[in-house]
């Protein structure tokens, strides 16, 4: 979450002021007049120059989106981000309604009796109790733009200053729409919306400095806010323009891929996907990773903290969570993608890649004990095709703490492969989606359930669940991070503990035939998640304290602990994001090690 923020805002040219009152709204909304195009604004200054420019051909597009869909909101939407009065007077943006009532006390929330939204039988008192808050909670963060739910917002903490917490992150919005479709009658409406609205802000043009960004990128989050003068509400996107190190979320357009094909799924709606402006829109976020370059792997080079990771890790490079969301979502277009118009050359593009992305994942990311072995007892400096060190990994660069984190039985996918680089730290994310896409082998999957099993003390401890293992200290968090004091050693990214991974262990879990697991994991969350007021994150080795600077009420903590309950309780619910193997594809050399059995 970025503290210094800035946004960009698109819709029609337009320059704009911001009242004194504005400034302490949120930080989105104060901004810095500029002489140049962009469309960057900053916290600090008072004035604000927000220039507005979409594509027309967007503008056409949204319509048609808006026509077939019948969203009520037609050419005045189109024209949503203009902050441009008329006469060119000055226009006050405040947070839309929707955004106003969060102030209120939430200790009020939960009503016994009103709040049992589903089916979803909690298997305790207190975990049926927590079911009913959780729904409340999450109806509470809605936003709604022009009446109709678009989203879910980050967080919801009173006692805490909004920041961007106050956006709707597309990343963010992913468990809370699975939670509305697993939701029995399903509520599939606000996914709806949610996949169109963030569609029409991709075509947004989308400027950094004076650089543009990729037609494809979906934006990292975006807010709705009241035009007073105008009436109506307006949309302000950010794309990265904002984010720390100025960042593109490269993580957004997979969650959207992935969110249409379950809301395809949960619904058989098919006339969603099928509509040439979410054809184009699917194309246009592959265009940006298929295109020919100067690269010798199938993975996709990214720049630090273009994901969950927001904030500079150590994730450049070719990061695992990257690398399994892509595959993921290259698995979902070639599902849904129609062969007319330029289709089928790009789903011939995507079978290729698809195989070469999963030999390179199977085979140069998986270590287990044997693996480690080997690559500890690798040559160097081995030349020509032959090599079985192909990117000269030095043995002497394998961190200690490995040999005595890897057990006898078990695996994982590592964080990240380059030239004489192997990341060897743990990342849940990107194992667990790699076992929900069927990246990971059916014997991979296994392995890694196994390694949580093993090292449940480390990966689970006293809370579920922490996002990398292990956490970097002193020197190496120093060079790595830069000195970053959010993520001091065992705290937000830097192993900190993540509630809303929850979730994909469930779903990873029902996956590989060990339900069992999650549900220790689920028992966990119980005791406290709900006592602790929902937090972000937790702190320390075992998680056991409250993030130093987590947001209470944080909407994903509390969608993916809804989407957890509802798979255990339904498993079938699984099928929404999760993708069978592909019978067809080469089996892989490496596969778990021949020692798991002992
Ligand atoms: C933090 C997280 C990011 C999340 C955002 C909103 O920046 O790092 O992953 O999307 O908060 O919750």
């Amino acid at each position: 979450m970025n503290p210094a923020s800035a946004t960009i805002v698109s819709g029609q040219e337009s320059e704009q002021r911001m009242s004194p009152e504005e400034q302490h709204s949120s930080p989105e909304e104060k901004s810095k007049s500029t002489d140049t195009p962009p469309t960057i604004v900053d916290e600090k200054d008072s004035t604000a120059k927000l220039r507005v420019s979409p594509k027309e051909t967007a503008g056409e597009e949204s319509e048609k989106v808006t026509a077939t869909v019948k969203m009520q909101n037609t050419a005045e939407e189109n024209s949503d981000c203009s902050s441009n009065g008329a006469n060119g007077k000055m226009i006050v943006l405040k947070p839309s309604p929707s955004v106003m009532n969060l102030d209120q006390s939430f200790d009020s929330i939960v009503s016994p009796g009103t709040g049992r939204q589903t089916g979803h039988l909690a298997s305790s008192e207190s975990g049926s109790m927590m079911v009913d808050e959780a729904w409340e909670r999450l109806r509470k963060s809605f936003v709604y733009l022009k009446g109709k739910p678009v989203g879910t917002l980050a967080a919801i903490d009173p006692s805490a200053e909004a920041l961007n917490y106050n956006q709707v992150f597309v990343r963010d919005f992913f468990p809370s729409g699975l939670a509305c479709l697993m939701k029995s009658p399903p509520e599939p409406e606000i996914v709806k919306n949610f996949l169109l609205k963030t569609l029409y802000l991709q075509g947004w043009e989308k400027r950094i400095d004076n650089f543009t960004l990729g037609e494809g990128v979906m934006p990292a989050s975006f807010k709705v806010l009241y035009d007073s003068h105008r009436g109506k509400d307006t949309l302000i996107a950010d794309f990265g323009g904002s984010a720390i190190g100025r960042v593109a979320p490269v993580d957004s357009g997979f969650w959207w891929i992935i969110l249409l094909r379950s809301y395809t799924k949960c619904t058989r709606d098919h006339t969603l996907s099928e509509l040439p402006e979410v054809q184009r829109g699917m194309k246009l976020i592959l265009n940006l990773c298929l295109s020919d370059g100067f690269d010798t792997f199938p993975t996709l080079l990214c720049a630090d903290g273009c994901s969950m990771i927001d904030r500079r890790m150590g994730i450049y490079g070719y990061p695992i969570e990257i690398q399994a969301l892509f595959f993921f979502a290259l698995r979902c277009v070639q599902q849904m993608l129609k062969p007319e118009g330029g289709g089928k050359e790009l789903i011939e593009r995507i079978d290729k890649r698809i195989t070469a992305l999963s030999f390179h994942i199977q085979n140069y990311y998986w270590l287990d004990f044997t693996q480690l072995n080997n690559i500890y007892r690798y040559r160097t400096e081995e030349y020509s095709h032959t090599a079985v060190n192909k990117f000269n990994v030095i043995p002497d660069s394998i961190p200690d703490w490995v040999f005595d984190f890897m057990p006898l039985r078990g695996g994982y996918l590592i964080g990240n492969v380059s030239p004489a680089r192997m990341d060897f730290r743990w990342f849940l994310v990107g194992n667990c989606i790699a076992i929900l896409s069927s990246l990971a082998t059916p014997a991979q999957a296994t392995a890694i359930m196994d390694l949580i099993e093993e090292r449940w003390e480390d990966l689970i401890g006293e809370m579920p669940l922490k996002i990398t293992y292990p956490a970097l200290e002193g020197h190496q968090w120093r060079i790595v991070t830069g000195c970053d004091p959010k993520n001091t050693r065992w705290s937000y990214h830097n192993g900190g503990t993540w509630p809303v991974l929850l979730w994909l262990l469930t779903a990873a879990c029902i996956k590989s035939g060990r339900p069992q697991i999650a549900k220790r994991a689920i028992e966990l969350v119980e005791q406290r998640l709900s006592k602790d007021g929902w937090p972000e994150y937790y702190d320390g080795k075992t998680g056991r304290y409250i993030g130093k600077q987590a947001r209470k009420y944080q909407t994903w903590s509390i969608a993916g602990y809804l989407v957890a309950k509802m798979m255990i309780e339904n498993p079938s619910n699984l099928l929404m994001i999760s993708l069978e193997e592909d019978k067809k594809k080469a089996k892989p050399r490496l596969t778990r090690s021949t020692s798991w059995s002992c």
